[in-house]
């Protein structure tokens, strides 16, 4: 099968919350979403818009707690494998348990780190920094669990453009 995948810019960190807040519109029901991208380039942002728009109150970056737990109308995982050492960690985090249960919004930033431990269905986000605030990212469907999600995004992110 052809990989799926669609781009798009943001301009300022306004627009890549936008980017956040269809995902939790598309995601509502429960997603796994990685978000790849170097240190600044937003990822934290994204999900910030992510949370609020399921008002979850504020997300911050996980970098120091490995994960963080917000409870909205959805609850929403959000891991940070950056400091992560080894698999064994992911384990200790209780990581393999929660992306195995439906109905919540997982978020894996850094999933770079640990490739062979991330579900095989997810939607995979890479932010790209570009000069003047400009981020471009790309969105990539990997396996068939969360096509309906892809296309509705791929929808709504039509509108930021
Ligand atoms: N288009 C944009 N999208 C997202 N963040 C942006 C954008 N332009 C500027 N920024 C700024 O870049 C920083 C991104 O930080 P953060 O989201 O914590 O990154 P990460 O989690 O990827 O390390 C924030 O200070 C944000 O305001
Ligand atoms: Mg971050």
């Amino acid at each position: 099968m052809k990989e799926k995948n669609f781009l798009i810019y943001t301009n300022d960190p306004i627009q890549t919350k936008h980017l956040g807040a269809f995902l939790g519109k598309v995601g509502h029901e429960g997603i796994v979403i990685c978000l790849e991208g170097d240190l600044g380039a937003g990822k934290t942002t994204l999900t910030q818009g992510l949370a609020a728009s399921l008002h979850c109150g504020s997300a911050s970056s996980p970098t120091f707690n490995l994960m963080n737990i917000y409870e909205g109308d959805v609850p929403i995982y959000h891991f940070d494998l950056y400091r992560l050492n080894s698999e064994d960690d992911l384990y200790e985090i209780g990581f393999y348990e929660y992306v195995q249960e439906d109905g919540e919004i997982i978020i894996i930033e850094w999933p770079d780190r640990f490739p062979s431990s991330i579900p095989e269905d997810n939607l995979y986000i890479k932010i790209y920094e570009q000069e003047n605030n400009r981020r471009k990212i790309t969105v990539t469907l990997n396996g068939t669990k969360y096509q309906n999600q892809y296309e509705e995004l791929k929808k709504l992110c039509q509108s930021l453009q």
